[in-house]
């Protein structure tokens, strides 16, 4: 595990969007497994500029998203779609066929999630996955449970992850109550993972997942059997691992 501390979320942002930059210039067909929230924001505007700036190209690249409410569209402003689309892949030239989100608007949710699995197998394995954490220490939408998914599957939010994700949304009952989801094998096949943690609100998560018990009770802390995680976290997420 290889940990770093940042004094600025911009200079996080920019350590992140080269590690991911430097990958895809390096591997131009490279597959690139991504995240969503709001910790990745700064990081795809960074890789944006470095776009505009000619210094590195999508156009090869492949990408997997990690997951996706169920019953948002592409059209409805809180979907992880609609959030790839503006913060990243319609300023950048990565080809629309290149682009991988589970479809939470499909019919059969379990032939959905079966038909992603299908794709990543044959794309992978991911070269570097990005992620978040969440408060309750969920990967993706890997919620602490006695047991967890190792594939993509449908999974029911739990109170916390839904209150925590109520900001984005007008009212409570507007929050989706499922979503699809990489399942924690999928993502611990990744070659590189890349964990994001900021603010002093992920501190306590971020030092249980790094330095406590593996458990399911905190997908995150499966992290720490990969043999090649690196974290980047600002001085307030990482306070508590100095
Ligand atoms: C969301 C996403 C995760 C994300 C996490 C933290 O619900 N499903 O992929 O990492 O919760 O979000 P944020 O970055 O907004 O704190």
């Amino acid at each position: 595990m290889n940990v770093t501390i940042f004094s600025s979320e911009h200079e996080l942002n920019e350590a992140a969007a080269q590690l991911i930059a430097g990958l895809v210039i390096a591997k131009p067909d490279a597959v690139l497994g991504l995240a969503t929230g709001s910790t990745p924001i700064g990081i795809y505007r960074e890789l944006r500029r470095a776009y505009e700036r000619n210094i590195v190209s999508f156009r090869r690249v492949r990408t997997f998203n990690l997951d996706e409410y169920v019953g948002l569209g592409e059209n409805h402003p809180q979907s992880y779609r609609h959030y790839m689309n503006e913060h990243l892949f319609r300023h950048v030239d990565v080809p629309p066929e290149n682009i991988h989100i589970p479809d939470g608007t499909a019919a059969d949710l379990a032939e959905e999630c079966r038909r992603y699995d299908r794709l990543l197998d044959q794309a992978g394995p991911i070269d570097l996955q990005l992620l978040g954490i969440g408060h309750n220490g969920h990967i993706g939408f890997n919620e602490p449970n006695g047991e967890l998914a190792s594939r993509t599957h449908v999974t029911e939010l739990n109170a916390q992850t839904r209150n925590a994700n109520a900001r984005f949304f007008q009212t409570m009952d507007e929050v989706p109550t499922h979503a699809i989801t990489m399942g924690v094998g999928d993502i611990l096949k990744a070659k590189t993972v890349v964990l994001v943690a900021k603010g002093a609100d992920k501190a306590d998560i971020l030092c249980r997942a790094l330095t406590g018990p593996i458990t399911t009770d905190c997908p995150a802390s499966l992290l720490q059997t990969h043999p090649h995680l690196i974290v980047l976290a600002d001085a307030e997420a990482g306070r508590l691992l100095r």
